[in-house]
């Protein structure tokens, strides 16, 4: 053993192999948003609507990866990244959203995953990360039907132009976020606040995945959940059934679909909705044999069924939405720990008990962190960002990797959010995420202390293996 090896923490050893990645999304990082043909998002339209993202911020410049992907990925090799993942932005590709496709927008992300193997990071495609061609949610969005069959065809027209390029091809990020974010909190694109409509375009979410793994065909596919730790507040049976409902449409909901091909029925109980969407052989569909899953996690929630607690918006981050749909006398609380930026409760036990659990719970699947990191109010002090709350986080939550591994979990990689600040969707350029330091004004890129000790913790594995 050298001493190198030995200064590696044991709990921070991973097995050869194991993908040490960053990960982004395409209109959080790359601007450009009127360069060679690329359509309109519903992001676009968001951003320039009044009230909607904090501080009026959009995405039109961005961090300007689009012209700055060459640096960018010179960046990732530096770091030794084995893996990189983003997402490719629909109306670059098909401006809008179904049909003509733009041989520029495919070209870009030819360049960027060539670039990518050349310096041996495997890249990691998302088909879709949030920015709907606006024409197709003018015909109705997620809860329209169509849009889960124009998702396969776009699935299929860039599989054709990359299937030699790209390592794992992943579907939906997030259909949870998409759903309800979008269509029943409205703090997201598009910003509807219809929640019998946030269901039906779920289904379609989960459909449009199940759609484009068939048209695909792929080498290598995955689906994508964001899963939470769910803890009720006491053990009162209001309480439990709070933790139950939240867990039911959070993480089941999204869980089952995929990978059991059928919604929980506890779930299906508690919703007020008619579940007439859903056709014969759509959940065969959604349960499309995939080769890997991708669990995005960042935080636990504790819940309570007792009814005056905390309005959940305003106890809840972002992602938590509110009481939606069947879950309305849930109230999010205070679990107790230490919180980020975003205030986002930190437990990485969380981590290892989703991790068990869906290896337990569910036919055996290979997995993957896909989006594990924290947001800080960063500075920099002469020239360096001493972010020792990200380093901790992300060593703490790579630990759990570790530990889910040791208890038997097929865990095969990890990919820290994000790789460099971005556009934090409602949030604006306010929330800082990334390893690497974004000077929004200069778009000078600085490495944290974070990306530095990452880079070390990936060098020493890459010693000893
Ligand atoms: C999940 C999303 O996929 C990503 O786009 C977002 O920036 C992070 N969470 C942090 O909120």
């Amino acid at each position: 053993m050298t001493t190198q090896e030995e200064q590696t923490r044991p709990g921070l050893r991973f097995p050869p192999g194991f993908a040490f990645g960053a990960a982004t999304s395409a209109y959080q990082i790359e601007g450009a948003v009127a360069e060679d043909g690329r359509g309109a998002s519903v992001w676009d339209t968001f951003t320039r609507t009044p009230g909607r993202v904090l501080g009026g911020h959009h995405a039109d410049v961005a961090i300007d990866h689009y012209h700055r992907y060459r640096d960018d990925v010179r960046i990732m090799a530096d770091l030794g990244l084995s893996a990189y993942r983003f997402s490719v932005s629909w109306p670059r590709i098909q401006p809008d959203g179904s049909g003509q496709v733009n041989q520029k927008g495919l070209d870009f992300y030819k360049r960027l995953t060539e670039e990518l193997r050349s310096h041996g990071i495997d890249p990691w495609l998302t088909l879709y990360h949030w920015d709907l061609p606006q024409e197709l949610e003018d015909r109705g969005g997620w809860p329209n039907r169509d849009t889960a069959y124009r998702f396969a065809e776009f699935a299929a027209v860039v599989h054709d132009a990359l299937k030699d390029h790209v390592h794992t091809f992943s579907t939906v990020n997030e259909p949870w976020c998409a759903a309800f974010l979008g269509y029943a909190s409205g703090e997201h694109a598009p910003g509807r606040r219809e929640p019998g409509n946030a269901i039906r375009g779920a289904h379609h979410l989960n459909l449009a995945h199940g759609l484009a793994v068939q048209a695909m065909n792929a080498r290598r596919v995955g689906g994508c959940v964001n899963l939470y730790a769910i803890s009720p507040a006491t053990g009162s049976e209001a309480d439990l059934d709070a933790a139950r409902r939240i867990d039911g449409l959070q993480n089941r909901f999204f869980l089952d679909a995929l990978l059991k091909g059928a919604y929980p029925e506890d779930v299906l109980a508690d919703l007020p909705v008619d579940m007439d969407f859903v056709q014969p052989g759509d959940m065969k569909t959604v349960n499309a044999p995939i080769d890997v899953l991708l669990v995005n996690y960042y935080s636990r929630f504790t819940v309570s069924g007792a009814p005056g607690g905390k309005a959940s918006a305003a106890a809840a981050p972002t992602e938590t939405a509110s009481p939606w749909v069947g879950s309305e006398h849930v109230s999010f609380v205070n679990g107790g720990h230490p919180v980020t930026a975003m205030g986002w409760e930190i437990d990485e036990s969380g981590l290892v008990e989703i991790l068990t659990r869906v290896a337990r719970d569910y036919p055996p699947i290979p997995m993957v962190v896909s989006e594990n990191g924290a947001a800080f109010d960063d500075v920099i002090v002469d020239g360096r960002v001493h972010d020792a709350e990200r380093q901790a986080y992300v060593e703490a939550h790579l630990a759990a990797c570790r530990e889910a591994i040791d208890a038997g979990v097929p865990l095969e990689g990890y990919f820290a959010w994000s790789l460099m600040d971005n556009f934090e969707w409602a949030w604006g350029y306010g929330k800082r995420f990334g390893l690497v330091h974004v000077d929004f004004e200069t778009q000078e890129r600085l490495l944290k202390d974070s990306a530095l000790w990452y880079s070390e913790i990936i060098r020493q594995n890459r010693h000893h293996e």
